[in-house]
């Protein structure tokens, strides 16, 4: 019989940016404010990005290769969770492959929306498991603020930038991902729905960056309750655990209050529940792994941790991982690599999408066509 082959987390690391959008500031162009932003869903603060997605996943991936103390040219594939890629085609995992030099590595997009850290996390292990590779690099990233409908109140207080990656690396030792539930309540999936995010037609003409976000906050509220909990039921009974077995949930933070149900459903006291939405708003694929790697820095995760990862997204996609640590919680290296110097506030670059988006939040101009242009012509 083959022996049991394990994913083990060995590298972790975050791209950031470092533009910070406070709730005062929402409220400067929104009829909004920070006493109900915090009431309604515990945020208080968001980055937007400066850099592509791409640059962001980059930079994450880097820190996470420097922790593993893996070469980029020994890594064999790179999983793109992401649903805000820069282009459709070609994929973004092939951008992080090109600008790592990762030149023997496999590339692939996953996007189930918010969930999709979790779903390429849960396939690279299958794929080490299984033997096809023997390591992976797992990425979790979001760009939103480009397509966010800045006059739409209900949604653009939510949402934020960020990146955070993972390696994977063949294992002995039993750890990594040792249980998985996925799934879709597919019947919602009309409930969040971004129409024209990219690039939509519009009477004919091809448009860049229309935003129309079609969104149910409360019945999205509902069914992800409902299924983060169930999924949270199922993965520690496969897996033989109880509640008091888990040392730390690393949840999806979409919103606190839905946090709070979902951990009081699991019957893990907040205490042991990381909460990052404060500081970041929902990140959507982003929010698990950035979460993730804040919980190592704060010394949250320690060797032998067993770590429950619920989410929930567009689809509705829902799924909960559980993690068992390994021994090692400090990295082997540290990248040097930084993001670009700022050279905007967090509110002035917003106010710079909205100058180039109609009352409704649609493209006016050619934003995301220009970044393009813009991103092709730059230096390699
Ligand atoms: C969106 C969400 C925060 C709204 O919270 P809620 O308590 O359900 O609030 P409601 O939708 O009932 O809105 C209550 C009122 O606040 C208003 N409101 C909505 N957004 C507001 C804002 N940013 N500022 C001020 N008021 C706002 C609404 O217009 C409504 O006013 P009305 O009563 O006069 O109609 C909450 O439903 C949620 O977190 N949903 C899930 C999050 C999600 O889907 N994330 C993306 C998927 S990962």
């Amino acid at each position: 019989m083959t022996p049991a082959r394990y994913a083990a987390i060995t590298g972790w690391g975050e791209g950031l940016p470092p533009a910070v959008l406070t709730n005062e500031d929402l409220s400067t162009f929104l009829d909004t404010s920070d006493e109900w932003i915090t009431q309604r869903t515990g945020m208080k603060e968001r980055r937007i990005s400066h850099v592509s997605a791409i640059d962001m996943a980059t930079l994450a991936s880097r820190r996470a290769l420097a922790c593993a103390a893996l070469d980029a040219k020994d890594l064999q594939l790179i999983v793109y969770g992401s649903c805000s890629p820069d282009e459709q085609v070609p994929n973004s995992a092939s951008g992080v492959q090109v600008a790592l030099g990762a030149t023997r590595a496999a590339a692939m997009d996953v996007n189930t929306a918010c969930t999709s850290f979790l779903y390429g996390l849960s396939s690279a292990t299958a794929m080490i498991q299984s033997g096809m590779v023997d390591n992976a690099l797992v990425i979790g990233v979001e760009y939103i603020s480009p397509f966010m409908d800045w006059s739409n109140r209900n949604v653009a207080v939510l949402f934020g930038d960020g990146a955070a990656a993972v390696v994977l690396q063949a294992s002995d030792e039993p750890g990594g991902v040792i249980g998985t539930v996925l799934g879709c309540d597919a019947e919602a999936r009309q409930t969040l729905r971004v129409r024209g995010m990219g690039c939509s037609y519009v009477n004919g003409d091809l448009h860049y960056g229309d935003t129309l976000w079609d969104f149910d906050g409360q019945a999205i509220f509902k069914r992800a309750v409902h299924g983060m909990s169930d999924a949270c039921g199922r993965v520690m009974a496969t897996a033989g655990v109880s509640a008091a077995d888990i040392d730390l949930v690393v949840p999806h933070q979409a919103n606190l209050r839905i946090i709070e149900a979902v951990a009081k459903y699991a019957g893990v006291p907040m205490e042991r529940v990381m909460l990052t939405v404060q500081r970041y708003g929902n990140m959507s694929a982003a929010t698990v792994p950035v979460s993730l790697v804040d919980a190592l820095k704060e010394g949250r995760i320690t060797p032998g941790s067993l770590v429950l990862m619920p989410g929930f997204g567009g689809g509705l996609t829902f799924g909960a991982l559980l993690v068992r640590w390994g021994n090692r919680v400090t990295p082997l290296g540290e990248s040097d690599a930084q993001h670009p110097p700022l050279e905007q506030s967090a509110l002035e670059m917003v106010n710079a999408i909205r100058a180039r988006q109609d009352p409704h939040g649609r493209s006016k101009d050619a934003l995301l066509q220009t970044r393009f242009i813009e991103s092709q012509l730059a230096p390699a």
